[in-house]
């Protein structure tokens, strides 16, 4: 079994969820029309070294801060070069004894987790000194900072997708957005990593990333066409396969769509004052934090919204649209609620309908002749499935 010598706490402190083979093949797919026989590879977060096979490059590597991970490893693959050692620490290609002009190709499977959430009390084997350069709280940012440093020609690894999509994440990678641009990509659910199955699913991207001095901005990933891998939506078309042999299930690209954010405020205001019949609702992040948080409620807290009741429609809109989650495919997770303004105005009694028969409360608010039970089932309906075209599940 994957990662079997470490223990929970272990595991998630160092970020230790072993790859899938088939996921791995997929990343060998997209490195192959690459490597050349002077290429160097390397997987600096290795765990047993699945990632590395030979496929006629010069010189591999594999790194890992657990000792046990690699000695494994070791046993597993005689052509390798391991190294058992922090790969945060000091990063420069000497460290690996990588020549300064080799052509490099990094793959892997970074660990990703925030520093700050660690399970404190096993402390000492995560407690490893990171260059002040490419430090960052999330251990994913470091690592794909680590690969700029190394000065790495290919990078094909898993990440969260966030990494890219949301800005604040897009701006702590400004370096490596400088020097790197995505040329392909994957998007996988987290359930595809058996541990991840409890947890609602987030999107990971196997991304293909070459280095380029033109680098690449927000607008550009914004429209990238991220390939969909799995099987989620029985209505798609069979897969297809690209010139490298990689299957997809079709495309996603964030700009196809408008979203909520130009309609109503997403987070608290500075001062909010309250009045007697102010409408409070909860914070929104994006649509997996949907998932777990409640929409309208009915007191105030520093997490709620004080409504602006103008914009009351999109707040009902939102509260909808949360019951509706289930029609949406996993790489949504970290998107804004998704609206289709035109349809909605078209669609709004159904839409009020449905929030005042689940929230009695704000009946008074809404002018609006109610429709029945079942018209709303079907007007909503219609209005996901035209909304989230061939995404719908
Ligand atoms: C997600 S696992 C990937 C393992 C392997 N590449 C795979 O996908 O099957 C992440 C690995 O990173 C290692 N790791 C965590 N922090 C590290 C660091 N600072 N330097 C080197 N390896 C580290 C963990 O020990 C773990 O084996």
């Amino acid at each position: 079994m994957s990662q079997a010598h470490l223990g929970y706490e272990s595991r998630v402190n160092l970020g230790s969820y072993y790859t899938p083979p088939e996921i791995v093949n997929i990343a060998w797919q997209m490195i192959a029309p690459y490597v050349r026989s002077q290429t160097t590879i390397i997987d600096s977060a290795c765990g047993y070294g699945d990632f590395l096979r030979s496929c006629g490059q010069a010189i591999t590597i594999g790194c890992d801060i657990d000792e046990t991970a690699i000695d494994v490893a070791k046993k597993n693959n005689d052509e390798v070069r391991f190294f058992q050692t922090n790969a945060l620490c000091d990063v420069s290609r000497t460290k690996f004894g990588i020549p300064k002009q080799s052509h490099l190709i990094v793959v892997g499977n970074p660990p990703y987790n925030d520093r700050t959430s660690l399970i404190r009390h096993s402390i000492k084997d995560i407690d490893f000194d990171i260059d002040q350069d490419i430090a960052s709280r999330d251990l994913g940012i470091s690592f794909l900072r680590s690969y700029n440093k190394l000065e790495a020609d290919l990078i094909c690894v898993l990440h969260p997708l966030s990494y890219l999509i949301k800005p604040t994440n897009f701006r702590l990678l400004k370096e490596f957005t400088a020097n790197y641009r995505l040329i392909d990509s994957l998007l996988i659910s987290s359930w595809k990593f058996p541990e991840s199955e409890k947890h609602t699913p987030f999107p990971i991207v196997l991304a293909l990333y070459e280095r380029d001095t033109q680098g690449m901005k927000y607008s550009f990933i914004r429209s990238f066409r991220f390939r969909i891998a799995g099987k989620d939506n029985k209505k798609r078309a069979a897969p297809i396969k690209n010139q490298q042999g990689v299957m997809s299930i079709g495309d996603f690209c964030f700009s196809d769509f408008d979203y909520i954010t130009g309609y109503v405020d997403k987070y608290p205001k500075k001062k909010q004052p309250t009045y007697n019949d102010s409408l409070f609702f909860w914070t929104m992040r994006d649509i997996n934090a949907l998932k777990r948080n409640r929409t309208f409620v009915e007191s105030y807290s520093t997490n709620t919204i004080v409504i602006d009741k103008r914009k009351l429609d999109y707040y009902a809109y939102v509260d909808v649209f949360k019951r509706n989650l289930h029609r949406l495919p996993f790489y949504f997770g970290n998107c804004d609620v998704l609206i289709d303004d035109n349809l909605f105005k078209q669609y709004k009694s159904v839409f009020i309908s449905d929030t005042v028969r689940h929230h009695a409360f704000l009946k008074k608010h809404f002018q609006i002749k109610l429709i029945d039970e079942q018209q709303t089932t079907s007007g909503l309906d219609t209005y996901f499935k035209l909304l989230f075209t061939e995404h719908h599940v």
